[in-house]
């Protein structure tokens, strides 16, 4: 018998209509277009706005789009996993309030929180789930609403972030298309550079850590930049090398997207071109758990059945991690 391989069916992606330019956020904090360009590559970011709308807003609007153009019925649906680190609420699950946002009625599923490498290891966990052919259809979300844990009076870290949300659909497949292999890491020594102080067991919300903004993003840039390079370089090439893959061979990298100086840094150790890179960073920030769909969403025409393609990511945690797969289709 054939094994079963997980193979990426179908694309969406979701981000707001408000536009959040530099020039905008030169106005709020002491910083200017030139600096985030250079240091971040950041022109624009999406944001959010609506009282009450939070990150399960965006999914389904994500996860419906996908739905409708992969002609599936959400009593297919038999599993939905949400990589998130802006949950609605810290529970119920956000995959359980987007499955009953989409009628999703046939389904479990849950949230993976492994910072900005959410979606990377949420695709993975999806895909072994397929590959034991217990489940057929499973939608992968990676959704985030940054905005509400960004404080817009921290020039240090308000550049960064913006909000979006992108899904895809995974189906089994005995054929030579989808997810080949993955590489995954944590390394819990390297929290202290990158969370958010407050709200959790260990510190509760209080008057005090809302006066002391411990529930915005905490980050040391430094340490993470230095180990977002080396991390994510390391974990793409070494995928390469495993699978004997030329940087001709490669048609697309989707490296997350955190700083141009980062994606720049790793294309260079993998030997690749800039054109086999999908970047988005200068529209849309650094989405969190949303930047790999995303790309993926907008490549969706460019990217053909057989097509070589690696994914990696670096975030909080450390998590960080690479998959490789070959494309399923050509979009229509
Ligand atoms: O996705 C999860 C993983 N996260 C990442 O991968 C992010 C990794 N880190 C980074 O991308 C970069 O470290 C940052 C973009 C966060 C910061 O860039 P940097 O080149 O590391 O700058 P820095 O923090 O070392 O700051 C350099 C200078 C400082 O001024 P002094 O001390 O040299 O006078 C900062 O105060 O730049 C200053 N600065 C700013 N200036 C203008 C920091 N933020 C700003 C700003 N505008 N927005």
């Amino acid at each position: 018998m054939k094994k079963i391989k997980a193979v990426i069916k179908g694309v969406s992606g979701y981000v707001p209509d408000y536009i959040l330019t530099n020039d905008e956020l030169s106005q709020m904090v002491d910083t200017s277009d030139e600096w985030i360009m250079t240091r971040i590559g950041i022109k624009e970011r999406r944001i959010l706005k609506g009282e009450g709308k939070g990150t399960s807003d965006m999914a389904t609007i994500a996860v419906n789009n996908l739905l409708q153009k992969t002609n599936t019925s959400p009593g297919e649906v038999d599993m939905l996993i949400c990589g998130v680190v802006t949950p609605d609420m810290k529970f119920p699950a956000t995959a359980n309030i987007i499955s009953d946002k989409t009628g999703i009625k046939n389904a479990f599923g849950f949230d993976i929180n492994a910072g900005c490498s959410s979606f990377l290891y949420a695709l993975v966990t999806a895909s072994k789930f397929i590959e034991s052919g217990s489940h057929k259809k499973v939608i992968v979300v990676g959704a985030d609403k940054m905005s509400s844990i960004t404080d817009y009076t921290d020039r240090s870290t308000c550049p960064i972030f913006g909000d979006g949300a992108g899904a895809v659909l995974l189906e089994p497949t005995e054929d030579d298309f989808g997810i080949i292999d993955s590489i995954l890491h944590v390394d819990g020594s390297g929290r202290k550079y990158l969370y958010q102080v407050a709200g959790g067991s260990v510190k509760p919300a209080s008057h005090e850590t809302v006066d002391a903004k411990e529930h915005f993003i905490f980050q040391d840039g430094r340490p993470v930049f230095k180990a977002a390079v080396k991390d994510m370089a390391d974990v793409s090439v070494e995928m390469m090398k495993k699978h004997n893959l030329s940087p001709e061979q490669l048609a697309w990298f989707v490296p997350h997207q955190a700083n141009m100086r980062i994606i720049e840094a790793t294309a260079k150790r993998m030997g690749i071109k800039k054109e086999q890179v999908m970047i988005n960073i200068q529209k849309y920030g650094n989405t969190t758990s949303a930047t790999l769909p995303l790309c993926l969403w907008e490549w969706e025409k460019k990217l053909h059945k057989g097509d070589n393609v690696i994914l990696a990511t670096f975030g909080a945690g450390f998590t960080w991690g690479s998959i490789y797969l070959k494309w399923g289709y050509d979009a229509k």
